[in-house]
């Protein structure tokens, strides 16, 4: 891979084109990603439509805002560090950093409008309360996976063949009508609540006396929207106007004052996440277009069962901005006409268990329930000859020439305490060392978790002759090991911010310190898939539990011998490292550690990798010491060269 000629001037958006029928066709992705600048009037990009096969955009052009500079673009001519990313993905000015992915490229955008105009209020709420809207990666937060991935892909599933029945009310839109349904809890709710049961007591009072007053009913078709909608939808719509004008100036009275908390109202679900409009609203409005558009014209009837999609469907569309968005991007959005007649208001007693838990990182801190110590579970595996074994250190007293490093790549550099440094660099050298040993010139190295680019910095300096990617969820991780690479003047390095799933592009050497729980096992994942090597230090054993892609034990020999439960009682142990703890502890803190990344070995040697587990050295370094050097199968014609270790030494 080469970075080096790359310069531009501008921001680059590559947007994907489906491109393999006759006429091209924009994907959900590639409309999502244009119904924001749309929305956000965002002129801070020059975008590229992605093309598979010679075509033209000029089909598409109803799709395309007037404002927005477009140019078509072939597949082949991506730049080097884009084609290694999946669409929609964004090159910076620099070409060296490129942010892939829908949640991350849709939050850059809306970053890159407000710092072109600060004063968009209504495009910085897109971001959330705590501005943390489809922040936490798909891996991590079912909601941003249901958002980013679930939905758009039902949709397009259901597009390639809307009048097939058992398709019509894919999993993950039933998932959203039911969200859609449930009440909603927003910070500091008490005063709307109050709000909404004195208008629901002047509202009983206004009806007839015989009438059976009951405030959640749906209105007669024909009402205003202001009179139909409630007082939810005006609290959400206050908050986007530019002047913000308070709503609620009329004081409660005393009785209304008096009702206890729990005896309020409970808030009916307007916008996706709640009460208020924000990136995720813009993320499924183009799905959701597309599919009721769909049903509509293959199977109206299936509209019934989704009252509350279609009372979230019209209340977007008073959103200001949305309409002026959506005609600039050629979506006609109407109100569906179907009656929406038995809607239930939300009931704070019949609540149904959240199908969606929100809170950034959750889902991986849940611990398992367990009891009892980790013996059993050891024991058991010793009667089946399984025990922990570590492999030797083939290089155990390496080390970089630190004190000849320039300054911006020691790990002293920040707010890091001398301890702290010393260790980390000692960390440094085991895994520097391993990467060495197998790298060859020509060859890419990931640095996945790259953090602030501890690791792949060094690497990048100490392998002039490979190219080295640093691959980072975090943007201000990922932006501050750009502006560490820049200061050194690094040629041979690139930068991605992305979830990993979207790093498609071949490397020959993945690296990972300190990859958290599966975060481990997803990097050694995606090393096999592309016949990687792999230099894994693990971290948080007690993070581990099953996740989409990954069942525990992982290796057959293990699934033989260990429940799930067991193996999760070696992973919580695992943990038991630390220096404060006795020693008895810690060694059989060690042998657990030992133990889970012996299954993770045994599960690659299926792939006919041959796998180390090591400690690193000094063992003090990290109470999580373990390495996992894996090389693939197929011995490539490069490795008869000399080693880059070998070079290192004798220079
Ligand atoms: C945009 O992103 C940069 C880099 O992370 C950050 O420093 C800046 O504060 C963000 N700007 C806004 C307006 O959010």
């Amino acid at each position: 891979m080469k970075h080096t000629e790359v310069k531009q001037q501008h921001l680059s958006l590559y947007l994907e084109v489906c491109s393999e029928t006759e006429e091209p066709r924009l994907p959900l992705h590639t409309s999502i990603a244009l119904f924001l600048l749309s929305y956000c009037e965002c002129s801070s990009f020059k975008v590229f439509l992605v093309f598979t096969k010679p075509a033209s955009s000029q089909s598409l052009k109803s799709q395309l805002a007037e404002c927005l500079d477009v140019s078509d673009m072939q597949l082949e001519d991506l730049p080097q560090l884009v084609k290694g990313c999946r669409l929609p993905a964004v090159l910076d000015e620099t070409g060296r950093l490129c942010r892939a992915g829908l949640a991350v490229v849709l939050r850059h955008i809306i970053n890159k409008t407000l710092e072109a105009d600060p004063s968009r209020n209504d495009v910085l709420a897109l971001l959330g309360f705590k501005k943390t809207c489809l922040k936490a990666c798909a891996e991590v937060s079912k909601w941003t996976r249901l958002c980013e991935i679930g939905i758009p892909s039902a949709v397009e599933e259901h597009l390639t063949n809307p009048t097939n029945q058992y398709q019509q009310l894919p999993l993950p839109i039933l998932v959203l009508e039911r969200r859609l349904a449930e009440p909603v809890k927003v910070h500091n709710d008490d005063k709307i609540r109050r709000q909404k049961l004195q208008e629901q007591r002047q509202n009983e009072k206004n009806e007839s006396p015989e009438g059976q007053g009951n405030p959640d009913s749906e209105p007669e078709p024909g009402q205003s929207p202001q009179v139909r909608d409630g007082l939810e939808l005006r609290a959400a719509l206050a908050k986007l106007s530019v002047d913000s004008v308070p709503t609620f100036t009329t004081r409660e009275n005393s009785e209304i004052r008096k009702v206890k908390t729990t005896d309020l109202p409970p808030l009916e679900h307007v916008f996706a996440e709640g009460l208020y409009f924000t990136l995720t609203d813009v993320v499924l409005l183009p799905c959701i277009y597309q599919y009721l558009c769909s049903l509509q014209a293959h199977a109206a009837s299936t509209l019934h069962s989704l009252p509350y999609l279609l009372r979230w469907y019209s209340r977007v569309q008073e959103v200001p901005g949305v309409l002026r968005a959506a005609d600039a991007c050629g979506m006609a959005l109407s109100i569906p006409q179907v009656p929406t007649s038995s809607l239930p208001g939300p009931s704070a007693e019949d609540n149904p268990a959240s199908l969606l838990e929100k809170e950034e990182g959750q889902e991986m801190t849940t611990q398992f329930p367990f009891v009892g110590g980790p013996r059993p579970t050891m024991t058991k595996l010793k009667e089946n000859g399984i025990e922990a074994v570590f492999a030797p250190h083939p290089f155990p007293i390496w080390t970089l020439p630190w004190d000849s490093l320039p300054e911006a790549i020691n790990p002293t550099e920040g707010k890091m305490s001398n301890i702290r440094a010393v260790r980390k660099r000692q960390q440094l050298n085991n895994l520097i060392a391993m990467v060495t040993e197998i790298a060859r010139p020509g060859y890419t190295v990931v640095d996945f978790c790259s953090g602030t680019g501890h690791v792949g910095i060094v690497l990048a300096h100490t392998l002039p002759d490979c190219q080295v990617i640093l691959i980072e969820n975090k943007e201000e991780s990922l932006v501050r090991a750009q502006s560490r690479s820049a200061e050194l003047g690094l040629k041979n390095i690139g930068f991605i911010q992305a979830n990993l799933d979207y790093f498609t592009g071949p490397f020959h050497i993945g690296v990972a310190l300190h990859a958290c729980g599966v975060a481990t096992d997803m990097v050694m994942e995606h090393c096999i898939q592309a016949g990687a090597a792999f230099v894994i230090s693990p971290c948080c054993y007690g993070f581990i539990q099953n996740a989409i892609k990954f069942n525990f034990p992982k290796s057959k020999k293990f699934q033989e011998t260990l429940t799930y439960k067991e193996h999760m009682v070696l992973c919580r142990f695992a943990d038991q490292t630390a220096v404060q703890l006795p020693p008895e502890r810690r060694l059989i803190g060690k042998q657990c550690m030992g133990l889970v990344d012996l299954d993770r070995l045994w599960a690659a040697e299926t792939h006919g990798y041959s796998v180390r587990v090591m400690t690193m050295e000094p063992e003090s370094c990290s109470p999580k010491n373990n390495m996992l050097v894996g090389r693939p199968p197929h011995k490539s014609g490069l490795e008869v060269g000399a080693s880059q270790l070998e070079a290192l030494v004798h220079n």
